[in-house]
């Protein structure tokens, strides 16, 4: 049974000015399975936070549906889509101020969102937010008020509050945008950790290449599609080596990475033949 499913996903926005419809999604089909630590990796403008935000409930696709845990989204009333956020998700941003509510400490900033859903008593909510704030390794700040915070550590108990109900899917947006280099590598340690220790599915969408060898499967999105993917290679060594595979989907259609059009001098048009075995791309002159 296929945990999160998105189904041929399309989203079109108008063009404020000129009223035309804009492709944001362009057929996104995606699986992702319980306790999976996926990447989605693409530039900006690639569709990232539009598919993040249908997931989770905050903007709906034009076409299309997911499905999560047997549950289908994207079929949802606004009220059950409220339940379905406040329950079921927890999102994580680029920024501390959207992550965190500033004026409250690090503690009561990760009871709040229990505080909304009421599923625990006072004393299991500040339990479990003392549990969450060790896992991210701030079990000494937790008084601390955001300002008092380092970047790294403001996301570090930003995650802690997206896992405060314990809901069956963490998404981030971009969560190491601000960040260093060294402090993202200790971040993306953490959802590793966390992944590992709690079982829980996170699903990120970055720019960021580093996130390509977090996983044994990173995702490539572009112009609203997905595009390839960064996998592990299974090795009976079990040494650590990767593959880059470019998607095919269920009609045959597959993008040329620009890199090899450009090198190939790949226009419009190709030739493709069986040659010893291998299907070669051919490009064609004056097309
Ligand atoms: N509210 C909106 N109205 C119109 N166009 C939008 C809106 N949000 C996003 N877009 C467009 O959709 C595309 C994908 O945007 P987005 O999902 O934000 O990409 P990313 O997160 O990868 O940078 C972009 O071309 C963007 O300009
Ligand atoms: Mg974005």
């Amino acid at each position: 049974m296929t945990f999160l499913e998105c189904l041929d996903l399309i989203k079109l926005y108008v063009d404020q000015q000129s009223k035309i419809q804009v492709p944001a999604l362009r057929g996104i089909e995606l699986t992702v399975k319980e306790g999976d630590l996926i990447a989605i990796i693409g530039p900006s403008g690639s569709g990232k936070s539009t598919l993040i935000n249908i997931i989770g409930g905050i903007d709906s696709p034009s076409s299309g549906d997911i499905i999560l845990n047997e549950e289908i989204i994207t079929k949802m009333t606004k009220k059950q889509l409220t339940q379905f956020r406040r329950h079921k998700v927890g999102f994580l941003y680029q920024t501390p101020e959207r992550n965190l509510v500033w004026n409250l400490s690090a503690l009561k900033n990760v009871m709040l969102p229990m505080k909304l859903t009421g599923r625990w008593s006072r004393g299991e909510q500040i339990r479990r937010a003392q549990n969450l704030l060790n896992d991210v390794g701030l079990e000494g700040r937790i008084k601390h008020k955001p300002h008092q915070l380092s970047g790294g550590e403001a996301q570090r108990a930003g995650i802690a509050v997206a896992l405060a109900n314990d809901p069956l899917l963490v998404l981030a947006d971009e969560p190491t945008g601000e960040l260093d280099s060294t402090t993202t590598l200790k971040i993306i340690e953490y959802f590793k950790l966390l992944n590992k220790s709690l079982g829980k599915t996170f699903l990120v969408v970055t720019h960021d290449n580093r996130f390509a060898n977090m996983t044994s499967r990173a995702l490539r999105i572009l112009d609203g599609r997905i595009v390839g993917l960064h996998r592990a290679i299974d090795s009976e060594l079990s040494l650590d080596i990767r593959e880059e595979v470019i998607f095919v989907d269920d009609h045959g259609n597959m993008r040329i990475p620009d890199s090899i059009r450009r090198e190939a001098n790949i226009k419009n048009h190709v030739k493709l033949e069986m040659r010893e075995g291998f299907a070669t791309i051919i490009p064609v002159r004056g097309d």
